[in-house]
Order: C-alpha cells, then structure tokens, then sequence
C-alpha cells in the first residue's frame, strides 16, 4: 500500500496522550513501509484546547502527512479559531515545514527508489545505541533532521536525547545545541541538525499566499552542517513536483554536495528537469574567516559574506545555477596573491 498511498492515524482524540502517541504510530507506518503518513494535528474526538493545539501544531508540521483535522461536532481549532499564540506557533512551524520541502522530497524519492524509511526512530542511525531503542518521544526525519517538541500539558520545555558522536545545531540559527547528552530545550529548539549532513531548504514567499507552489519557485538554499572532521554531505531529487513517473522517465534532476573542511562542491548526477538556482549557503560551526571564492574566484558583490561570531555560522550569498557543478571555498587567512587574487586584493572590494 506505501507504494502507492499514504495512510492517517485514524479518529483520535484531541488529547494530550494521543498526541504523544502520534510518533510511535508515525514510525511504525515507517517500519511497514507506508512513509507517507500523519495523524489529525490537534486531534480530531473531542475539544482540543488552545496549549494542546499549540503545541501538536509544532510537532505535526513535521508529520510527511500534515493535516489538522477535525470532527464535525467539536469547537473548531483551526489556528485562527484558537487566538494568536496558535496563530504565530503554527506560522513558525509551518514555515519550517515549507522550508524543508526539498529535503522531505529527496528522501521520499529514496522511499520510493530505494525503500528507505522518511521519518524514522533515532536508533536507525545508530542501533548501537542501546540507550536510543526506546525513545519514541522524538524523531528523525531523514539522517540529519531531529524532532523533539514540547509533549507534555503546562511545560514550556521539554527534555530530550541529543545522540553523540556528532554535534547536533538549532536548525533556527545554527547555534550549538548539545552531543550525546540529554537536554533540556527550549521552545525554539525543538527543530535541530545533526552534524555531516548538507540541506535543501527553500525559503517560503514573505509576502502572498504561502503554498507549495510558490515556495517551489523560490531560490534554493544549503544549510551546510560539518561533522567532526569537517565533512558533509547531502542531496537534491528535483521534478515538476506532479507528475507520476518523473524518475522512471528521468524528467528529474539530481545534483550532490559534499563538503570537505573549507571547500562545497556540487556533482550533477543526472540533469532532466529544471531546477531553481542556489542563492544562500550557510555553514555552521566555522571559525572567523578572511576571504570566500566561488568557482575559483573571488567573493565581490553581488557575491557577499557575513560571519556571525555569537553562532558561528558563515552565511555566502552568491547566484549559483546548479545545472553544472560549482565550488565553494573559504580562508581563515588571506591567500597568496595569484595574480588573478593579487588584482583583487588592491581593489576597493575587498572587505
Ligand atoms: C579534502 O581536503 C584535503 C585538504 O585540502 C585534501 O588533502 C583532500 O584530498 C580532500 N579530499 C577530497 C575527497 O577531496
């Protein structure tokens, strides 16, 4: 049936035990093999309440199948229905959602190509951790993305496992949350990036009506995350985004990025469907650096660089199609003038 279909977790209802009992439903449809799936975000039996609905909207924009859904005869709990703290929690959430589409659509090409599992328990990643075989209070979505939201009725934190030996990121602002630890997070920590994993993400529209459609067409974005030898790695499966077949007719696109200590490459696997070009690549963990070059030239305007020293990201703005491969290096130190670089580094450009 996965093959073809998704499912939902039937009529439950809106409380606060069934939704924690969303995730084991969520990865055991994993496990039979039906990744696409979701439960009725703040219940559908019932009333939900204004917290509850608050916080299952945070956790189920994460859900492959996303969907609040309700019965006829309960008090409605659309977000708007419920006030302006569901309103702004399910906008932060969704957002996010949106903005991870590329990455959710490369691992359900993997689903389907491959069999892989989307959403899936922390152990898969590391079944040699006895002490991750029973966590079904957080998930995975993919390798790299971990979901721990708030679960539990008047808490405003929650505590959860950050698993070692990689470093796991605020996927908000790249800052450093915890490894092989348990902590406890945060509101807005509940969406965290492990290290060794490079991102697809696409940027919602900020004005307009924000669909999937037009968050399709926005420019692409790599959020680039270092393992502890500073590498990473990650993918991009792109097609009309409707089509049946696309991958069996090779109307798609797939392009590769890896990233070893200083340097990003692109590799084009297969080229058969256009793809939006990359504005944005954030690279989190880094020291302060002195100079960027894309495709072996250097970063001027409109190619720009910031460093943030709080969080430690490096954030590259360059126009970058992906249709040929392309490269991307930074310096902690001024390089040894070439005399291409020595042109530059007299001009009023450098920064
Ligand atoms: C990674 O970078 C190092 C240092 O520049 C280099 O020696 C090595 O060959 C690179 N590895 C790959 C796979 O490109």
């Amino acid at each position: 049936m996965g093959k073809y279909s998704g499912h939902w977790s039937g009529d439950i209802a809106s409380d606060w035990h069934d939704m924690r009992m969303t995730i084991p439903e969520l990865l055991s449809f994993s496990l039979f093999g039906i990744p696409m799936m979701g439960a009725d975000i703040c219940g559908f039996r019932g009333d939900t309440s204004t917290e509850l609905c608050k916080r299952w909207m945070q956790l189920g924009a994460f859900y492959p199948f996303s969907r609040n859904h309700n019965d006829d005869s309960s008090k409605p709990q659309d977000p708007v229905s419920l006030g302006p703290e569901v309103v702004q929690a399910s906008r932060g959430a969704l957002r996010l959602r949106y903005s991870l589409l590329p990455y959710y659509y490369a691992l359900f090409w993997r689903a389907h190509v491959y069999g892989d599992t989307v959403v899936r328990p922390l152990f898969f990643e590391a079944p040699e951790q006895s002490n991750l075989h029973a966590i079904d209070s957080q998930f995975l979505v993919g390798p790299y993305v971990m979901v721990a939201a708030i679960l539990q009725a008047g808490a405003a934190t929650a505590r959860a496992e950050f698993p070692g030996p990689q470093s796991w990121y605020n996927i908000l602002d790249g800052q450093f949350i915890a490894s092989d630890k348990s902590y406890e997070l945060m509101e807005n920590e509940t969406v965290s990036v492990k290290g060794g994993g490079i991102i697809p993400m696409q940027e919602p529209p900020t004005q307009g009506p924000v669909t999937t459609t037009n968050t399709r067409s926005s420019p692409l974005q790599l959020l680039v995350v270092p393992d502890r030898d500073n590498q990473a790695k990650g993918e991009l499966y792109w097609d009309d985004g409707d089509s049946l077949n696309s991958y069996e007719e090779q109307k798609y696109s797939l392009i590769e990025f890896t990233l070893n200590i200083t340097e990003i490459r692109s590799t084009v696997q297969w080229w058969g469907y256009g793809v939006p070009s990359l504005n944005k690549i954030s690279v989190l963990n880094q020291p302060p650096i002195k100079m960027v070059a894309v495709n072996d030239q250097p970063c001027v305007k409109p190619c720009e660089y910031t460093y943030n020293t709080q969080t430690k990201v490096l954030e590259i703005t360059a126009n970058l199609s992906l249709d040929k491969p392309f490269n991307v290096k930074w310096y902690e130190k001024l390089k040894t003038p070439s005399p291409n670089w020595r042109s530059w580094m007299g001009s009023k450009n450098n920064p």
